[in-house]
């Protein structure tokens, strides 16, 4: 699956360099004939599964009465008859539907690891999910329907909500720019801008494609933590020989501190924690399993020359390279150090995704490289389509 090289008339590079992580821009028509990806009732469907993450929203008059309720949702809900416009969002469309997959995948001109799902919202006719900010970037790509974008303010920790105890809602919105979506067409808003979105129509969907933004919080506690487990509890702190006051701590005691974190910083250990935490399901509880393969139904498969070989819905993959000459793919959290034989197959899946398989015997040519397919394969990460 290759990287989207346009968004609309406008080359990838144009829009990294004036854009990204910059400036909200509008582009029309952003894919060549455009598809919605999924239908409003399958899109209910989902939003009624335990493992989904779906949410509610019903603007009842004032901002302060707003209806907020958390999925799983049920046939009641949606047999509801609600006076008020109202909206349904769906997070993680991509682990469920491959098309939607497919999709995301386009927005891989951004480093992989960077992405981290598509949600989707049906909304009716005036229907919006009020003024907020985001902390992360985002593509709002309209699927159905019409829909009014208004961007303002950039926002940060400090900008005033309002009183609704679980919408993070703003209290001051500066109108900026606005812009009328119609389907195709999408808006790009880079972290922190304010913004609201109201359904012109009913059967108003509305993609967006997020991405991770972990603050330095997250990272430096991340990693905390991970090097925290990986030490023995054998191993601790000395105390600076050093003639000190007994009251004192010392500034050899603090060296002595930094020399424990510093001797863990290596790019091994940050790349590890990294890998790892990058590619965790966003889903744990979804189930991958898929019916176990040998190594003689995996050579009829290759021998056949028939589909492709696909990595699954919501399956995250990256590598980095050792020393030797391999290298470390992390898959759903998991890292799986791959020999040299192995490492065009694990690029191939990692970078592409999705393999024809009658090429995957030009990446699949030896025993290191068929394990590696197996084990992926047997967890239910890959799977064979006849398409
Ligand atoms: C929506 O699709 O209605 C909300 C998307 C957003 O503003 O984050
Ligand atoms: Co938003």
């Amino acid at each position: 699956m290759h990287p989207l090289t346009h968004l609309g008339n406008m080359p990838i590079a144009d829009f990294l360099r004036d854009y990204w992580q910059q400036k909200p821009v509008c582009i029309r028509n952003a894919f060549t004939d455009w598809q919605s990806i999924i239908a409003a009732d399958e899109l209910a469907g989902l939003s009624l599964e335990e493992t989904v993450e779906s949410r509610l929203i019903e603007n009842d008059g004032v901002i302060s009465n707003w209806r907020l309720q958390h999925g799983p949702m049920t046939d009641e809900v949606f047999a509801k008859q609600r006076p008020y416009p109202w909206t349904l969002l769906v997070q993680g469309v991509d682990n469920f539907v491959p098309e939607a997959f497919d999709f995301i995948s386009g927005f891989r001109f951004i480093p992989g690891w960077r992405l981290d799902d598509l949600m989707v919202s049906y909304a009716t006719k005036g229907a919006g999910v009020g003024a907020h900010y985001d902390r992360y970037d985002v593509f709002l790509i309209q699927g159905e329907g019409q829909r009014r974008w208004q961007t303002g303010q950039l926002c940060n920790s400090d900008s005033s909500l309002t009183d609704h105890k679980e919408l993070c809602l703003l209290q001051d919105f500066q109108l900026d720019q606005t812009f009328d979506l119609e389907p195709g067409d999408l808006l790009y808003l880079p972290p922190l801008v304010a913004h609201k979105g109201v359904a012109l129509t009913d059967n108003c969907m509305t993609y967006s494609v997020g991405f991770r933004a972990p603050s330095h919080s997250d990272v430096i506690g991340g990693i905390a933590d991970y090097l925290g487990q990986e030490l023995s509890a054998d191993k601790r702190l000395k105390n600076s020989l050093q003639a000190q006051p007994a009251g004192e701590i010392s500034a050899a005691d603090v060296a002595n501190l930094r020399e424990i974190i510093a001797q863990q910083l290596t790019d091994e250990n940050l790349v590890q924690w990294f890998g790892c935490m990058t590619t965790e399901p966003k889903n744990p509880d979804l189930d991958w399993s898929e019916e176990a393969m040998d190594e003689a139904e995996l050579a009829s498969i290759i021998k056949d020359a028939y589909g492709v070989l696909r990595v699954a819905e919501g399956v995250r993959l990256a590598y980095t390279w050792q020393g030797d000459g391999g290298l470390t793919l992390f898959a759903q959290g998991d890292a799986i150090a791959c020999p040299p034989e192995a490492t065009d197959l694990a690029m191939a899946l990692a970078n592409d995704l999705i393999i024809d398989v009658e090429n995957l015997g030009i990446v699949v040519k030896n025993e290191a490289s068929q394990a590696l397919l197996l084990v992926l394969h047997n967890q239910g990460w890959l799977y064979f389509d006849d398409e």
